[in-house]
Protein backbone atom coordinates (compact mmCIF):
# COMPACT_ATOMS: atom_id res chain seq x y z
CA UNK A 1 0.00 0.00 0.00
CA UNK A 2 1.47 3.63 -1.04
CA UNK A 3 0.33 6.26 2.42
CA UNK A 4 0.54 10.03 1.58
CA UNK A 5 0.28 12.97 3.91
CA UNK A 6 0.02 16.37 3.62
CA UNK A 7 -2.47 17.62 5.89
CA UNK A 8 -0.42 20.54 7.36
CA UNK A 9 3.23 21.16 7.06
CA UNK A 10 5.00 17.83 6.52
CA UNK A 11 5.08 15.96 3.02
CA UNK A 12 5.23 12.34 3.39
CA UNK A 13 4.84 8.82 1.47
CA UNK A 14 5.87 5.45 2.72
CA UNK A 15 4.83 2.06 1.63
CA UNK A 16 3.48 -0.18 4.05
CA UNK A 17 2.29 -4.13 4.31
CA UNK A 18 -1.08 -5.93 6.24
CA UNK A 19 -0.61 -9.52 6.56
CA UNK A 20 -3.77 -10.00 8.05
CA UNK A 21 -3.76 -7.04 10.26
CA UNK A 22 0.05 -7.03 11.30
CA UNK A 23 1.19 -3.77 10.04
CA UNK A 24 4.51 -3.38 8.76
CA UNK A 25 6.34 0.00 7.09
CA UNK A 26 8.81 -1.22 4.10
CA UNK A 27 9.73 2.52 3.68
CA UNK A 28 8.82 6.21 5.14
CA UNK A 29 9.67 9.20 3.32
CA UNK A 30 8.92 12.83 5.16
CA UNK A 31 10.08 16.20 4.39
CA UNK A 32 9.28 19.11 6.57
CA UNK A 33 8.98 22.69 6.03
CA UNK A 34 9.83 24.16 9.78
CA UNK A 35 12.79 26.45 8.27
CA UNK A 36 9.80 28.14 5.68
CA UNK A 37 7.02 28.99 8.86
CA UNK A 38 9.37 29.73 11.22
CA UNK A 39 9.63 33.26 11.47
CA UNK A 40 5.70 33.11 11.34
CA UNK A 41 5.51 31.39 14.07
CA UNK A 42 3.08 29.39 13.18
CA UNK A 43 2.03 27.40 9.61
CA UNK A 44 1.49 29.62 6.57
CA UNK A 45 -1.12 27.91 4.37
CA UNK A 46 -0.24 29.00 1.22
CA UNK A 47 3.51 28.65 1.81
CA UNK A 48 2.64 25.05 2.92
CA UNK A 49 0.66 23.86 -0.35
CA UNK A 50 3.25 25.36 -2.84
CA UNK A 51 6.02 23.45 -0.59
CA UNK A 52 3.89 20.26 -0.94
CA UNK A 53 3.66 20.83 -4.56
CA UNK A 54 7.31 20.42 -4.98
CA UNK A 55 7.81 18.05 -2.90
CA UNK A 56 5.16 14.87 -3.54
CA UNK A 57 6.60 13.59 -6.59
CA UNK A 58 10.08 13.11 -5.15
CA UNK A 59 8.86 12.02 -2.01
CA UNK A 60 6.55 9.65 -3.54
CA UNK A 61 9.63 8.43 -5.86
CA UNK A 62 12.37 8.09 -3.22
CA UNK A 63 9.45 5.62 -0.86
CA UNK A 64 8.89 3.53 -3.57
CA UNK A 65 13.02 3.08 -3.75
CA UNK A 66 13.61 2.95 -0.17
CA UNK A 67 11.01 -0.07 -0.18
CA UNK A 68 12.66 -1.40 -3.24
CA UNK A 69 8.44 -1.54 -4.88
CA UNK A 70 7.64 -1.29 -8.21
CA UNK A 71 4.59 1.19 -8.81
CA UNK A 72 3.15 -2.50 -10.33
CA UNK A 73 3.81 -4.67 -7.01
CA UNK A 74 1.29 -1.92 -5.07
CA UNK A 75 -2.62 -2.94 -3.97
CA UNK A 76 -3.78 0.36 -3.11
CA UNK A 77 -3.25 3.94 -2.53
CA UNK A 78 -4.73 6.16 0.38
CA UNK A 79 -4.35 9.66 1.32
CA UNK A 80 -4.88 11.22 4.41
CA UNK A 81 -7.94 13.40 2.85
CA UNK A 82 -9.33 15.10 6.43
CA UNK A 83 -8.80 17.13 8.20
CA UNK A 84 -6.32 19.78 7.78
CA UNK A 85 -5.31 23.06 5.87
CA UNK A 86 -7.33 22.65 2.27
CA UNK A 87 -4.56 23.74 -0.01
CA UNK A 88 -2.43 20.90 1.42
CA UNK A 89 -4.52 18.22 1.62
CA UNK A 90 -5.61 18.78 -2.10
CA UNK A 91 -2.01 18.26 -3.14
CA UNK A 92 -1.12 14.90 -1.23
CA UNK A 93 -5.03 13.34 -2.19
CA UNK A 94 -4.51 14.59 -5.81
CA UNK A 95 -1.47 13.07 -6.75
CA UNK A 96 -3.44 9.76 -4.66
CA UNK A 97 -5.84 9.66 -6.65
CA UNK A 98 -3.55 10.40 -9.85
CA UNK A 99 -1.48 7.47 -8.98
CA UNK A 100 -4.02 5.02 -8.34
CA UNK A 101 -5.91 6.16 -11.73
CA UNK A 102 -3.06 5.39 -13.83
CA UNK A 103 -2.61 2.02 -12.09
CA UNK A 104 -5.83 1.05 -11.84
CA UNK A 105 -5.71 0.65 -8.43
CA UNK A 106 -8.52 1.16 -5.52
CA UNK A 107 -7.89 4.74 -4.01
CA UNK A 108 -9.27 5.28 -0.05
CA UNK A 109 -9.37 8.22 1.64
CA UNK A 110 -8.10 8.27 5.68
CA UNK A 111 -9.19 10.53 8.11
CA UNK A 112 -5.68 11.62 9.89
CA UNK A 113 -6.92 11.92 13.38
CA UNK A 114 -7.68 8.15 13.36
CA UNK A 115 -4.08 7.05 11.70
CA UNK A 116 -2.90 8.97 14.68
CA UNK A 117 -3.98 6.00 16.56
CA UNK A 118 -2.56 3.46 13.62
CA UNK A 119 0.33 4.49 14.40
CA UNK A 120 0.42 3.08 17.84
CA UNK A 121 0.44 -0.06 15.83
CA UNK A 122 3.09 0.12 13.64
CA UNK A 123 5.69 -3.05 13.30
CA UNK A 124 4.10 -4.72 16.53
CA UNK A 125 2.31 -7.42 17.43
CA UNK A 126 -1.51 -6.94 18.14
CA UNK A 127 -3.02 -5.92 20.91
CA UNK A 128 -6.41 -6.57 22.92
CA UNK A 129 -9.71 -4.84 22.52
CA UNK A 130 -11.27 -2.91 23.74
CA UNK A 131 -8.85 0.06 24.05
CA UNK A 132 -8.95 4.06 24.74
CA UNK A 133 -7.40 5.82 22.28
CA UNK A 134 -5.75 9.09 22.73
CA UNK A 135 -4.60 11.82 20.06
CA UNK A 136 -2.39 15.03 20.97
CA UNK A 137 -1.07 16.50 18.55
CA UNK A 138 -0.93 20.49 17.11
CA UNK A 139 -4.13 20.25 16.22
CA UNK A 140 -6.26 18.05 18.02
CA UNK A 141 -6.89 16.41 21.51
CA UNK A 142 -8.89 13.58 20.71
CA UNK A 143 -10.04 10.69 23.23
CA UNK A 144 -12.00 7.41 21.62
CA UNK A 145 -13.05 4.19 22.82
CA UNK A 146 -12.06 1.98 20.41
CA UNK A 147 -13.47 -1.78 19.40
CA UNK A 148 -11.05 -1.95 16.44
CA UNK A 149 -8.53 0.26 14.69
CA UNK A 150 -11.72 1.16 12.46
CA UNK A 151 -14.73 1.39 14.67
CA UNK A 152 -14.18 4.02 17.25
CA UNK A 153 -16.44 6.26 19.15
CA UNK A 154 -15.40 9.69 20.38
CA UNK A 155 -15.53 10.24 23.99
CA UNK A 156 -13.94 13.08 25.01
CA UNK A 157 -12.50 16.51 22.86
CA UNK A 158 -10.75 19.72 23.35
CA UNK A 159 -13.06 22.76 23.85
CA UNK A 160 -10.59 25.15 22.75
CA UNK A 161 -6.79 24.63 22.12
CA UNK A 162 -5.36 21.54 20.94
CA UNK A 163 -2.67 20.21 23.67
CA UNK A 164 0.33 20.56 21.34
CA UNK A 165 -1.25 24.46 20.16
CA UNK A 166 -1.29 25.38 24.09
CA UNK A 167 2.71 23.63 24.40
CA UNK A 168 3.75 26.25 21.21
CA UNK A 169 1.77 28.96 22.78
CA UNK A 170 3.41 28.35 26.09
CA UNK A 171 6.90 28.02 24.31
CA UNK A 172 5.72 31.92 22.25
CA UNK A 173 4.87 32.84 26.04
CA UNK A 174 8.26 31.95 27.40
CA UNK A 175 9.93 32.81 24.41
CA UNK A 176 11.34 29.28 23.62
CA UNK A 177 11.20 28.98 19.73
CA UNK A 178 9.08 27.73 17.41
CA UNK A 179 7.76 24.36 17.22
CA UNK A 180 8.10 24.97 20.80
CA UNK A 181 6.39 21.70 22.37
CA UNK A 182 9.80 19.74 22.74
CA UNK A 183 11.39 23.04 24.08
CA UNK A 184 9.17 23.37 26.68
CA UNK A 185 9.46 19.59 27.52
CA UNK A 186 13.39 19.85 27.87
CA UNK A 187 12.60 22.85 29.92
CA UNK A 188 10.87 21.39 32.34
CA UNK A 189 13.25 18.60 32.89
CA UNK A 190 15.34 20.94 35.02
CA UNK A 191 12.36 23.21 36.12
CA UNK A 192 10.91 22.80 39.62
CA UNK A 193 6.86 21.90 38.91
CA UNK A 194 5.60 22.39 41.86
CA UNK A 195 7.31 26.61 42.13
CA UNK A 196 3.86 27.25 41.28
CA UNK A 197 0.17 25.96 40.96
CA UNK A 198 -1.24 26.39 36.79
CA UNK A 199 -4.53 25.64 37.70
CA UNK A 200 -5.95 22.37 35.64
CA UNK A 201 -9.61 22.85 34.10
CA UNK A 202 -11.75 20.70 35.88
CA UNK A 203 -14.47 20.12 32.96
CA UNK A 204 -17.63 17.40 33.39
CA UNK A 205 -17.38 14.16 31.42
CA UNK A 206 -14.25 13.91 29.04
CA UNK A 207 -13.67 16.67 27.75
CA UNK A 208 -10.42 19.26 27.34
CA UNK A 209 -9.33 22.98 27.97
CA UNK A 210 -6.13 24.22 27.86
CA UNK A 211 -6.82 27.79 27.09
CA UNK A 212 -7.05 28.78 30.96
CA UNK A 213 -3.85 27.49 31.87
CA UNK A 214 -1.99 29.47 28.77
CA UNK A 215 -3.68 32.22 30.22
CA UNK A 216 -2.44 31.76 33.59
CA UNK A 217 1.05 31.15 32.20
CA UNK A 218 1.03 34.41 30.16
CA UNK A 219 -0.12 36.39 33.40
CA UNK A 220 2.51 35.15 35.61
CA UNK A 221 5.19 35.29 33.13
CA UNK A 222 4.76 39.22 33.15
CA UNK A 223 5.91 39.16 36.88
CA UNK A 224 9.21 40.32 37.49
CA UNK A 225 9.31 37.35 40.45
CA UNK A 226 9.80 35.03 37.53
CA UNK A 227 12.08 36.40 34.95
CA UNK A 228 14.72 34.24 34.64
CA UNK A 229 12.83 31.05 35.84
CA UNK A 230 11.75 29.83 32.37
CA UNK A 231 12.67 26.26 33.40
CA UNK A 232 9.67 26.31 36.53
CA UNK A 233 7.34 28.07 34.30
CA UNK A 234 7.71 25.14 31.71
CA UNK A 235 7.59 23.03 34.43
CA UNK A 236 4.64 23.92 36.02
CA UNK A 237 2.45 24.18 32.66
CA UNK A 238 3.89 20.62 31.72
CA UNK A 239 2.52 19.30 34.66
CA UNK A 240 -0.94 21.41 34.65
CA UNK A 241 -1.51 20.37 30.93
CA UNK A 242 -0.45 16.04 31.48
CA UNK A 243 -2.53 16.24 34.55
CA UNK A 244 -5.74 17.24 32.88
CA UNK A 245 -5.00 14.58 30.05
CA UNK A 246 -4.31 12.04 32.29
CA UNK A 247 -7.21 12.06 34.54
CA UNK A 248 -9.27 12.04 31.22
CA UNK A 249 -6.97 8.56 30.29
CA UNK A 250 -7.56 7.23 33.64
CA UNK A 251 -11.21 7.80 33.36
CA UNK A 252 -12.18 6.56 29.80
CA UNK A 253 -9.85 2.97 30.69
CA UNK A 254 -12.01 2.61 34.03
CA UNK A 255 -15.26 3.41 32.56
CA UNK A 256 -14.80 1.03 29.03
CA UNK A 257 -12.73 -1.77 31.19
CA UNK A 258 -9.81 -1.05 28.33
CA UNK A 259 -7.86 -3.41 28.17
CA UNK A 260 -4.71 -1.55 26.14
CA UNK A 261 -4.51 2.20 24.90
CA UNK A 262 -3.28 3.62 22.11
CA UNK A 263 -1.39 7.18 22.00
CA UNK A 264 -0.20 8.61 19.42
CA UNK A 265 0.02 12.75 18.16
CA UNK A 266 3.12 15.00 18.45
CA UNK A 267 2.71 15.46 22.33
CA UNK A 268 2.73 11.55 22.85
CA UNK A 269 6.50 12.44 22.93
CA UNK A 270 6.55 14.36 26.02
CA UNK A 271 7.98 13.14 28.42
CA UNK A 272 5.96 13.31 31.40
CA UNK A 273 2.81 12.45 29.58
CA UNK A 274 4.39 9.38 28.27
CA UNK A 275 5.84 8.43 32.40
CA UNK A 276 2.38 8.96 33.91
CA UNK A 277 0.18 7.04 30.91
CA UNK A 278 2.67 4.28 32.07
CA UNK A 279 1.93 4.39 35.57
CA UNK A 280 -2.12 4.91 35.21
CA UNK A 281 -1.50 2.00 32.86
CA UNK A 282 0.21 -0.41 34.79
CA UNK A 283 -2.33 0.04 37.57
CA UNK A 284 -5.59 -1.09 36.12
CA UNK A 285 -3.58 -3.76 34.13
CA UNK A 286 -3.89 -2.09 30.59
CA UNK A 287 -1.12 -2.40 27.84
CA UNK A 288 -0.03 1.02 26.79
CA UNK A 289 1.57 1.47 23.20
CA UNK A 290 2.63 4.72 22.21
CA UNK A 291 3.74 5.36 18.80
CA UNK A 292 6.93 5.19 18.23
CA UNK A 293 8.81 8.95 18.25
CA UNK A 294 8.97 8.74 14.54
CA UNK A 295 5.35 7.90 13.75
CA UNK A 296 4.09 10.20 16.79
CA UNK A 297 4.48 13.64 14.13
CA UNK A 298 2.46 13.44 11.35
CA UNK A 299 3.86 10.77 9.01
CA UNK A 300 2.54 8.55 5.36
CA UNK A 301 3.19 5.23 7.53
CA UNK A 302 -0.07 5.71 9.86
CA UNK A 303 -1.67 6.79 6.43
CA UNK A 304 -0.85 3.92 4.81
CA UNK A 305 -1.58 1.39 7.69
CA UNK A 306 -4.72 2.93 7.87
CA UNK A 307 -5.56 2.90 4.44
CA UNK A 308 -4.68 -0.84 4.58
CA UNK A 309 -6.76 -1.96 7.05
CA UNK A 310 -9.71 -0.41 5.16
CA UNK A 311 -9.03 -2.05 2.04
CA UNK A 312 -8.65 -5.46 3.67
CA UNK A 313 -12.24 -5.23 4.28
CA UNK A 314 -13.84 -4.23 1.11
CA UNK A 315 -13.76 -0.38 1.56
CA UNK A 316 -13.19 1.88 -1.44
CA UNK A 317 -13.72 5.59 -2.50
CA UNK A 318 -14.60 7.19 -5.54
CA UNK A 319 -12.28 9.20 -7.42
CA UNK A 320 -15.08 12.19 -6.32
CA UNK A 321 -13.96 12.17 -2.57
CA UNK A 322 -12.77 15.60 -2.07
CA UNK A 323 -10.38 16.55 0.73
CA UNK A 324 -12.02 18.25 3.71
CA UNK A 325 -10.71 20.73 6.21
CA UNK A 326 -13.17 19.41 9.23
CA UNK A 327 -14.34 16.57 9.99
CA UNK A 328 -16.69 15.11 12.19
CA UNK A 329 -14.17 14.00 14.75
CA UNK A 330 -12.59 17.12 13.93
CA UNK A 331 -15.53 19.26 14.82
CA UNK A 332 -15.69 17.07 18.60
CA UNK A 333 -19.15 14.94 17.30
CA UNK A 334 -20.08 12.24 19.45
CA UNK A 335 -21.29 8.88 18.73
CA UNK A 336 -19.79 5.72 16.97
CA UNK A 337 -18.47 5.22 13.52
CA UNK A 338 -16.64 3.27 11.22
CA UNK A 339 -13.44 4.89 9.43
CA UNK A 340 -14.50 6.15 6.33
CA UNK A 341 -18.13 6.37 6.73
O1 LIG B 1 1.16 15.39 15.29
P1 LIG B 1 1.91 16.62 14.95
O2 LIG B 1 3.17 16.48 14.16
O3 LIG B 1 1.03 17.65 14.18
C1 LIG B 1 -0.33 17.65 14.05
O4 LIG B 1 -0.91 16.75 13.39
O5 LIG B 1 -0.93 18.58 14.61
O6 LIG B 1 2.21 17.32 16.34
C2 LIG B 1 2.99 18.49 16.46
C3 LIG B 1 2.76 19.06 17.84
C4 LIG B 1 3.33 20.46 17.99
O7 LIG B 1 2.35 21.27 18.61
C5 LIG B 1 4.53 20.25 18.92
O8 LIG B 1 4.82 21.38 19.69
C6 LIG B 1 4.05 19.09 19.77
O9 LIG B 1 3.38 18.25 18.85
N1 LIG B 1 5.15 18.37 20.43
C7 LIG B 1 5.28 18.25 21.77
C8 LIG B 1 6.46 17.51 22.01
N2 LIG B 1 7.01 17.20 20.80
C9 LIG B 1 6.19 17.72 19.84
N3 LIG B 1 4.51 18.71 22.77
C10 LIG B 1 4.90 18.43 24.02
N4 LIG B 1 6.03 17.74 24.33
C11 LIG B 1 6.83 17.25 23.37
N5 LIG B 1 7.94 16.55 23.68
ZN1 LIG C 1 -1.14 15.08 12.90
Amino acid sequence: MLGIESSCDETSAAVVTNDDGALRVLSCVTTGQDALHEEYRGVVPEIASRAHLENILPVIRRALRDAKTLPIELSGVAAGHRPGLIGSLLVGTSAAKAFAWGLSLPFVGVDHVVAHLTAALLDRPPIEWPAVGLVVSGGHTSLFIMRSPLDLDLVGATLDDAAGEAFDKAAAILDLGYPGGALVDAAAESGNARSIDLPVARLPGLDFSFSGVKTALSRVARESVWSGRRNDLAAAFRRAVVAQIIRNLSAAIDEHNARSCLMGGGVAANRLLRDDAARVCAARGCELRVAEPRWCTDNAAMIGACGALRIAVGDRDGWELAPQPLSAIARGERGPRRLGA
